[in-house]
């Protein structure tokens, strides 16, 4: 039997602050990885990385290149610094960019409110990363340099399109080996997601999901392409809604019954079938109306959705009345569900380094394939963000990222 050191806590109590020349320039193919350390501590040459900057909440025109983004730090023992080979974009980029949930990602990036307000300006978007570690805190042990990692980055961290991030042993796990770093970049963030609200959240596990009837609302994106084939793989029977030009697709990735929400209404097709024990909703809004009564009552049956006013009523109200209204909302619901006889849940990406191991075993056997809807260079980025918003997704968008600073 194999025995791997055990990954290290979250927060340990002691610091070390490090990094600064960068002695080899390693390329994101760790055949030319030189034997050397890849960082000294000893002179200062390297502090600045390029990066996609935004430096005020806004439209596409906020996205800026500067080759002078401050290069991440290693703050705590536990912590990584990891060269992005491939960063993956998702709904939530689009969202922060306009300012989405600024007030609850302020406080958890600055809790006393120690600094003023904008501090968290330059912000570097991008929550999927993948790539080569670079340099290790004094307390990580699971993993060392030269390994090649993926990740999905918390919302209050600084992100993926840069040349270098920093990252919790905690959050990352080692690529899956049967994928190159574009493909590994698309999973990270929505199998953290679809893994929190179906595991954590939803009770799922591989021994349990047998049999059991799955409605994923919403399969097409990316959330649910990856929630698809997880259930999927668990033996679970898979039903999905999406547009008609995305039927063929969602039945690739094992799909077993798919109802077309362009073709008349949803909800109608949706009560002809039999019931489900759980939903995952990726949609939101309208679907609560009539989601719930499609559910096995009094048999644990839940319904959980991604879309929920947490963030947005931060926002509005300001953090303590914005998470009073939250708690006031979700604890009415589920109460007047579990009168019902089936459970209301809000579901929440969180990010896991475990669960991306276990994620790992599932893609290298072949159970899960990544869905990589568009490729772009470093320097298209204001490209991507512009088409997420405007079109409808099949799969996740990814961008590329070598040698970041020559694409200019
Ligand atoms: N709470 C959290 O922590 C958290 C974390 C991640 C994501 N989310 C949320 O979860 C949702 C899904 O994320 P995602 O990354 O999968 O988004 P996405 O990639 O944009 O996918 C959404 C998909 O839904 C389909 N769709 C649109 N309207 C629909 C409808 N009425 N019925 C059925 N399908 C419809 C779209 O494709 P077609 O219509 O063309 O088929 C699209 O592919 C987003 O709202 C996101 O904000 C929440």
């Amino acid at each position: 039997m194999l025995v791997f050191p055990t990954r290290t806590a979250p927060w340990s109590s002691n610091f070390c602050t490090t990094v600064s020349l960068f002695k080899n320039k390693v390329s994101c193919q760790s055949s030319v990885v030189s034997s050397h350390r890849l960082f000294s501590t000893t002179k200062i040459c390297w502090n600045i990385m390029p990066a996609w900057v935004i430096d005020k909440y806004g439209a596409n025109d906020v996205l800026r290149f500067t080759k002078n983004a401050a290069f991440p730090i290693i703050n705590y023992p536990n912590e990584v610094i990891v060269k992005v080979c491939a960063a993956g974009l998702n709904p939530l980029d689009v969202s922060m960019r306009g300012g989405y949930g600024a007030a609850t990602l302020s406080m958890k990036r600055d809790p006393l409110t120690i600094k003023q307000a904008g501090m968290e300006f330059p912000l570097i978007l991008g929550r999927d990363v993948s790539g080569v570690i670079m340099e290790c805190g004094l307390d990580v042990k699971y993993f060392k340099a030269r390994d090649e990692v993926c990740a999905a980055i918390p919302p209050w961290k600084q992100g993926s399109f840069a040349e270098f991030v920093v990252l919790s042993g905690n959050e990352i796990s080692l690529k899956p080996k049967s994928l190159s770093h574009v493909e590994a970049a698309s999973l990270p963030y929505v199998a953290n997601t679809a893994w929190s609200a179906l595991v954590n959240t939803g009770g799922l596990n591989k021994d349990n999901c047998a049999k059991k009837r799955i409605l994923i609302l919403g399969g097409s994106g990316g959330v649910g392409t990856f929630a698809i084939q997880m259930v999927k793989a668990w033996g679970g029977h898979v039903t999905v809604t999406c547009s008609q030009n995305a039927e063929r697709f969602v039945r690739g990735l094992g799909a077993d019954h798919v109802v077309d929400y362009t073709a008349g209404p949803v909800d109608e097709s949706l009560r002809a079938l039999e019931k489900f024990d759980l939903i995952l909703d990726n949609i939101g809004g309208d679907t609560e109306r009539w989601a719930l009564d499609l559910l096995k009552p009094w048999t644990g049956a839940k319904y959980v959705t991604l879309v929920t006013p947490f963030l947005q009523n931060t926002d509005l109200l300001g953090i303590a009345d914005g998470m009073l209204q939250s708690a006031a909302t979700m604890g009415r619901k589920a109460l007047k569900h579990l009168a019902k006889g089936v459970h209301y849940r809000w579901g929440f990406f969180a990010p896991s380094g475990p669960a991306l191991d276990d994620i790992r075993e599932m893609v290298d056997a072949g159970q899960i394939r990544p869905v990589v809807e568009e490729i772009f260079n470093f320097s298209e980025v204001p490209k991507a963000f512009e088409k997420m918003e405007k079109g409808h997704a099949r799969g996740k968008t990814v961008v590329q990222i070598s040698n970041p600073g020559d694409e200019f």
